[in-house]
């Protein structure tokens, strides 16, 4: 499902002619993707604002492909190198066409350096969310606030070379003094417009699509869903799915198109809810919405056993989270044989694939932060993961769309991995217990004090740490909680919550009142980046 343009021989361009004709379009943008965690945000920025966009391997497409082409305009993304020191698979000739360019972080780092500037570490790194000041009218920012916030995540700066006239500095942060800046058809920022912490973003897209590179064309808002369904459909005719399902809002989603694509016939969906990590709630959110339905057959595996079997003597988070995966993978595999499924189906998401050092296959070096329990699994049957081209949000779109219960699709997300990846060190039985009855009281909690919904996710981590503790008359060594929560959209770029003081103290005397072997708790206050969701 995820389509990247490796070349522009007769076929392809055939192609791309055939796709235009449906989306009643003469106008295609190209996305480098250099790598970039948020690349397929950029994607979906310009599917909201309805104009075509293929993702362009940087490796294999060159100036003559983008001749042939001719795209109204070009996105270059960000990613983890540094233009001086790893050069990149890019044909900078692609340059001297005069398409309009966008380039983003690296993106723009890499036009500036083919023009001569310096890029050089910068004296500080910047990770968070800046006061963007723009110094210039640019059509990039029409409609936006001359002082706007804006999300930095880069090392490196563009030092412009003095003397060259044609290069205008539009805008700057505190500590980028060129944030935003053209040079004749080029356009960079050294922010992220695609992540939703910079407020202005889908403006300036629309500004750089419609405005700078003259667009024209906006295809109607196609029906995701449906035509979701009908590749489910065509793809799994009258074969039976075993669905490896969550209580989460990922899964329950691929559940419910399951429910279309083969239209509610008895015996066709197997639900697997495999038991032993998960949430102290999940199993009852299962039950509630898939047990005793006609449309789907659900079963419920424990697993605990074998997870800590899995698990013993493993004790850092990328060996547990491959332990865990292995345990996963047999079980669904063992039960698609039972029910004779010819599919495997879950709620891979982009950012799962994309976390995972996959995505947009471009050539580009792409790290690994982390390696999700869904992806790469190497089931000997066909898998079936009609999100994996969407991200939260969007998934839980298409889910509304389709009549999922918001009560799932409002739940927090969960890790695959479980209590695995808030359980530092080996995992034991009572480890298990503490992470448990921990996150049951923070998110009880949370949702008491009417802060459920505002939080995008929060848990709760056992940590190696170890505290001294005095409990009425009794002493002793006990172990420190550490709580988080963060707000955000997709997962991409999540900020800390800054929840209200008091209800911090309050899950704080909950956990050690309640837990007799916690000593204290802590609040991660970390944004991402640098930090992660989970802790593993
Ligand atoms: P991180 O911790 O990487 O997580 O910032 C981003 C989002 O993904 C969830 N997460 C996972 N989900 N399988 C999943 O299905 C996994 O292996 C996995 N690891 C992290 C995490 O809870 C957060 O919502």
């Amino acid at each position: 499902m995820i389509t990247t343009l490796k070349n522009a021989n007769e076929k392809t361009l055939g192609e791309i002619k055939e796709e235009m004709e449906i989306r009643k379009t003469k106008e295609l943008f190209l996305l480098f993707s250099l790598g970039s965690q948020f690349d397929h945000l950029i994607k979906q920025a310009l599917d909201k604002l309805g104009v075509f966009c293929l993702v362009a391997d940087s490796n294999k497409i060159k100036f003559e492909d983008v001749y042939k082409i001719m795209p109204k305009g070009i996105i270059l993304s960000g990613g983890p190198v540094s233009v001086y020191s790893d050069p990149l698979p890019f044909d900078e000739k692609i340059f001297s066409l005069g398409i309009p360019v966008l380039g983003i972080c690296l993106g723009f780092q890499l036009w500036a350096q083919s023009i001569g500037c310096l890029v050089r570490k910068g004296e500080k790194k910047e990770f968070s969310t800046h006061e963007l000041q723009v110094l210039e009218p640019s059509p990039l920012f029409y409609s936006c606030e001359k002082v706007m916030s804006v999300l930095e995540s880069h090392g490196d700066i563009v030092v412009p070379l003095s003397g060259n006239t044609h290069f205008e500095i539009l805008a700057l942060t505190e500590n980028s003094p060129i944030a935003a800046a053209r040079f004749k058809h080029l356009y960079g920022v050294q922010f992220h417009p695609e992540v939703t912490e910079t407020t202005y973003g889908l403006q300036m897209f629309e500004n750089f699509c419609f405005e700078i590179c003259g667009a024209n064309d906006r295809y109607p808002a196609m029906d995701v869903a449906k035509q979701k369904i009908n590749n489910l459909m065509e793809e799994i005719g009258e074969k039976k799915v075993l669905l490896a399902i969550s209580g989460g809002s990922d899964s329950s989603t691929v559940a419910y198109l399951l429910k279309e694509a083969l239209r509610s016939q008895p015996g066709k969906i197997k639900g697997v809810y495999i038991k032993g990590i998960d949430r102290p709630d999940d199993e009852a959110y299962v039950l509630e919405y898939f047990d005793n339905k006609e449309w789907i057959e659900l079963k419920i595996v424990d697993a605990t056993f074998e997870y800590l079997n899995a698990l013993q003597g493993k004790s850092t988070m990328p060996g547990k989270r491959v332990a865990m995966r292995g345990i996963y993978k047999a079980i669904l595999e063992n039960e698609a044989r039972e029910f004779g499924a010819s599919f495997i189906a879950q709620g891979t998401l982009y950012t799962d694939i994309s976390e995972s050092g996959g995505g947009y296959n471009t050539g580009a070096k792409k790290a690994q932060i982390k390696l999700h329990h869904n992806v790469n699994l190497g089931f000997s049957l066909k898998e079936l993961t009609p999100l994996d081209d969407c991200v939260k949000d969007s998934g839980r779109n298409i889910g509304r769309s389709i009549g999922v219960p918001e009560d799932l699709l409002v739940r927090h997300p969960f890790p695959g991995p479980g209590l695995v990846v808030r359980i530092e060190g080996e995992i034991t039985a009572d480890k298990l217990r503490i992470a448990r009855k921990a996150d049951e009281i923070l998110i009880k909690k949370l949702r008491q004090h009417n802060l459920y919904n505002s939080v995008w996710q929060a848990g709760a981590v056992v940590t190696n740490s170890i505290t001294t503790y005095s409990k009425g008359d009794d002493a002793g060594n006990g172990v420190v909680i550490a709580i988080w929560a963060v707000w955000s959209v997709n997962g991409f770029t999540p900020q800390v919550a800054e929840l209200p003081w008091e209800f911090v103290k309050l899950i704080s005397r909950e956990i050690t009142n309640e837990i007799p072997e916690a000593g204290a708790v802590v609040y991660r206050v970390s944004d991402k980046p640098p930090a992660t969701i989970e802790w593993g």
